[in-house]
């Protein structure tokens, strides 16, 4: 009987462990994925210092545009996924009667509260609002968030009994058409990059689910990747993502209101 026997000497066999490491760390581990809850309790120290950070900036554009024609002083006011409160000092200018923090990330949360010591938050663990009554908000913002809820139709139920029957919604997020073409949310941890989960919700389906709440859409406002924004790409070497992104809608915000008034 002939048998082949193949020998491999412990220099060959190191090097090919090493060169599957590689590849797997290259093809694999790059980028780890986590789910929100794990990834933001990471990213919350170091949340609120991101200069150069296009999303946050687009969000500070567009949110703050579609605050400026939405009346909160002497009302009360949800932020669902307020994270550590970015925008809270542009909310707090506008003299809302309350303001309360809705989040999943405890470590988002303790940071909000570190700035904000009298904030009323309420880290929750599903998309209910069971301890919050029918009716009980005028007002709800919602920044960079609904892409992270899977279950948008039983989330927007819930947003829509808390709301007062005239009240108003404030939705802004990364551009489903962006996620859907492989855009991601990650950040920098101990030198690897994280992506958080997200689940592509189309802003016609979003809308959709409101107007079976009574909605209607009092604006809505889009920024595209283009020109204007290419430094953002240049500064962090990435003109290659620029490039495959151009001319893609980047970030949304839709103004909704439920109310016979508006037609
Ligand atoms: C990108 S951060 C945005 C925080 C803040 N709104 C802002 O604009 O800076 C997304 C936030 O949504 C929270 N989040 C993720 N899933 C959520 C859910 N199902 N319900 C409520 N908040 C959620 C995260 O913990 C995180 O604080």
């Amino acid at each position: 009987m002939n048998t082949v026997t193949a020998t491999v000497s412990p220099v060959n066999s190191l090097l090919s462990a090493l060169k599957k490491t590689v590849q797997h760390a290259l093809f694999f581990n790059t980028v780890k994925e986590k789910k929100s809850v794990e990834a933001y309790d990471l990213w919350a120290k170091s949340y609120d210092v991101q200069p150069g950070n296009l999303m946050l900036d687009l969000d500070e554009e567009v949110f703050t545009q579609l605050l400026a024609e939405t009346d909160i002083t002497g009302k009360q006011v949800a932020d669902i996924g307020c994270g550590t409160g970015r925008h809270w000092p542009k909310l707090f200018n506008n003299k809302p009667a309350g303001l309360t923090g809705f989040d999943v990330s405890a470590g988002m949360l303790r940071r909000l509260e570190q700035k904000f010591p009298n904030a009323k938050t309420n880290q929750i663990t599903d998309n209910l609002f069971k301890d919050t009554g029918t009716a009980t908000y005028d007002v709800i913002v919602s920044t960079l968030t609904v892409a992270h809820i899977e279950n948008i139709d039983e989330a927007l139920h819930a947003w829509s009994r808390i709301l007062k029957y005239n009240g108003d919604i404030i939705i802004t997020d990364f551009h489903p058409n962006a996620l859907a073409f492989g855009g991601r949310r990650t950040f920098e941890h101990k030198h690897s990059s994280i992506a958080i989960q997200n689940f592509v919700h189309y802003v016609y389906d979003i809308e959709s689910i409101l107007f079976k709440h009574g909605f209607r859409i009092v604006n809505k406002l889009e920024r595209k990747i283009d020109e204007s924004v290419k430094h953002y790409y240049e500064a962090k070497n990435a003109l290659p993502v620029y490039e495959r992104f151009k001319d893609a809608r980047i970030i949304y915000g839709i103004h909704l209101k439920r109310s016979h008034d508006i037609k």
